[in-house]
């Protein structure tokens, strides 16, 4: 019988440093997948990519209270540590690295602290998209990631490109910051519906999720437009956002220079069409670079 790899699931610091100076004594490459859990296949494509470019693979598992604004669902985030284990041993990652919120944040509570060093990615990055409304979040998620680096210290980290703008943000911090760390991205994926794959789909129920599938309806209709010539980005965002359900509160529909961020009137190359909404109160993102 084959043998089944069971993922070691490490919950602090000084252990995960231990393990992995061992793995770095024989020159092993280690490859780096953060996530906070409930684990879906877009996770799993991250994880597959590491599995292949690196010789040791380390999934952080750690629900980040300080990316969570007051009034969201930090609470209620679905935490499965035993099923993603079994997610994680399938596709043979050695090491979970799940921390308590103590052992990240001692002494904090669930907020921003005055008293805490945070990392504040450019305005320019942070002052649209889901950055405008999710006041803080930005800071939270550049802050947990660069303790999770300083933490497994790894050669290359995975990230998908569905979160688009919290992609940018980390490239950006590692260029201002020198980090050596060499970012992969991976590219988004869908569930056979279409609908991006994100941990909060489990919230949706069959009605929600029917209304759900509008959203990447009107991206491929934004691209469509493109394709067919059409080059106004307001008229292709009007255009292609009549394809989204009624029922849908619109947060954002908007584009950008998939690099920089800065506003573009005309399509071009490498443009990011963004969405975000909410669906009978559950929040989902989604895009694609035209
Ligand atoms: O994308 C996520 O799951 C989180 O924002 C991350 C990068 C793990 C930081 O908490």
């Amino acid at each position: 019988m084959k043998d089944t790899l069971i993922t070691k699931i490490i919950d602090n610091i000084a252990d995960i440093r231990r393990e992995v100076s061992r793995f770095k004594e024989k020159k092993a490459k280690i490859g780096f997948v953060p996530t906070m859990g409930a684990l879906h296949i877009g996770h799993e494509s991250l994880i597959k990519q590491a599995k292949k470019e690196c010789d040791i693979v380390i999934v952080s598992i750690f629900v980040n209270s300080i990316q969570f604004g007051p009034a969201e669902d930090f609470d209620k985030y679905p935490r499965q540590l035993e099923s993603d284990r079994e997610i994680c041993s399938k596709l043979g990652v050695e090491i979970i690295f799940a921390p308590a919120q103590e052992e990240m944040y001692p002494h904090s509570g669930n907020s921003l602290e005055e008293s805490f060093t945070m990392v504040v990615p450019p305005l320019t990055y942070q002052d649209k998209l889901c950055g405008k409304s999710r006041k803080d979040h930005f800071n939270g998620v550049a802050t947990v990631v660069l303790k999770l680096f300083n933490i497994v210290t790894p050669d290359n980290a995975y990230f998908g490109k569905k979160d688009a703008q919290q992609l940018l943000i980390i490239k950006k911090m590692l260029k201002d910051l020198n980090l050596p760390v060499q970012i992969v991205d991976c590219p988004a994926i869908r569930e056979p519906d279409g609908l991006a794959c994100s941990s909060r789909n489990k919230y949706l129920t069959e009605e929600s999720r029917k209304k759900a599938l509008s959203i990447s309806k009107a991206l491929k209709k934004a691209e469509e437009l493109h394709n067919s010539g059409l080059s106004s980005v307001s008229s292709i965002i009007s255009r292609s956002g009549e394809l989204l359900h009624p029922d849908l509160e619109i947060e954002y529909f908007e584009a950008y220079n998939a690099d920089t961020l800065m506003p573009v009137e005309k399509m071009g190359e490498n443009v990011l069409v963004a969405i975000a909404v909410k669906i009978d109160g559950i929040r989902l993102i989604d895009n694609l670079i035209i």
